[in-house]
């Protein structure tokens, strides 16, 4: 089995909704075992009520269980133009990986969700992606074979460098179906990667 980790921070459930679409496409390629987990909250519980965070049940994770996959697909809102404290936090954890190469050669890829459509979307994606080469692994985007990041009769999210959505200024905009697919196209593109990664590890072994 290719071990996959879909890794997020979302505030109010838009990143959330990508993540869940990203589980969905990376587990439609066989063989593949996926994980969903969130990363620590680290906002105070009485701010995150004022502010009308969402409630997550779904697991967290800790920087130490990064190791045991062979891809990780990080998600994050747009805050202030780059990554969320909480995931960037969390990152700053990995120091012990790090040191130890324990992440290098895995696949990582990016996805993220913006208020506005120029509000530093892009950026988010391209700069969560530099602590991941630090680490040593392999970014993969969405590839323009997902051909509905190309439209401009609607709205889209993401870009080649990852999956995403725009929340709107309000954030009452909801992933659409086209995000949604790209988020799926990038969990599932992410996974046969890795797959193929995987295997060439067991023939190099073998040989
Ligand atoms: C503190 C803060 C900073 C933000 N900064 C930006 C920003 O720089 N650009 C932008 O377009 N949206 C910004 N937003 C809007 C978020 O990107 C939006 O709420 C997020 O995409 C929603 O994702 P989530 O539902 O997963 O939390 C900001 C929101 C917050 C709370």
């Amino acid at each position: 089995m290719t071990r996959v980790l879909v890794l997020y921070y979302s505030s109010y459930g838009h990143v959330r909704a990508l993540a869940e679409a990203e589980a969905e496409g990376a587990r439609s390629v066989p063989g593949t075992h996926v994980d969903l987990r969130r990363v620590p909250e680290t906002v105070p519980e009485a701010i995150r009520r004022k502010a009308g965070f969402i409630a997550d049940e779904t697991p967290v994770a800790s920087p130490a269980d990064l190791e045991a996959y062979d891809a990780i697909l990080f998600g994050t809102p747009t805050l202030f133009g780059m990554m969320a404290g909480q995931m960037k936090s969390f990152l700053d954890q990995a120091g012990g990986l790090w040191a130890r190469n324990a992440l290098v050669g895995k696949v990582a890829a990016v996805f993220a969700s913006t208020g506005s459509q120029h509000g530093g979307h892009e950026a988010t994606l391209l700069s969560t992606q530099i602590p991941l080469l630090h680490f040593g692994m392999l970014i993969a985007g969405m590839p323009y074979s997902f051909a509905g990041q190309t439209t401009a009769e609607e709205i889209v999210g993401g870009a080649p460098y990852g999956a995403g959505t725009i929340a709107g200024a309000d954030g009452a905009r909801a992933p659409t179906e086209t995000d949604l697919a790209g988020a799926r196209f990038q969990g599932a593109h992410v996974a046969r990667i890795a797959a193929r990664l995987a295997a060439a590890d067991e023939a190099y072994e073998a040989a």
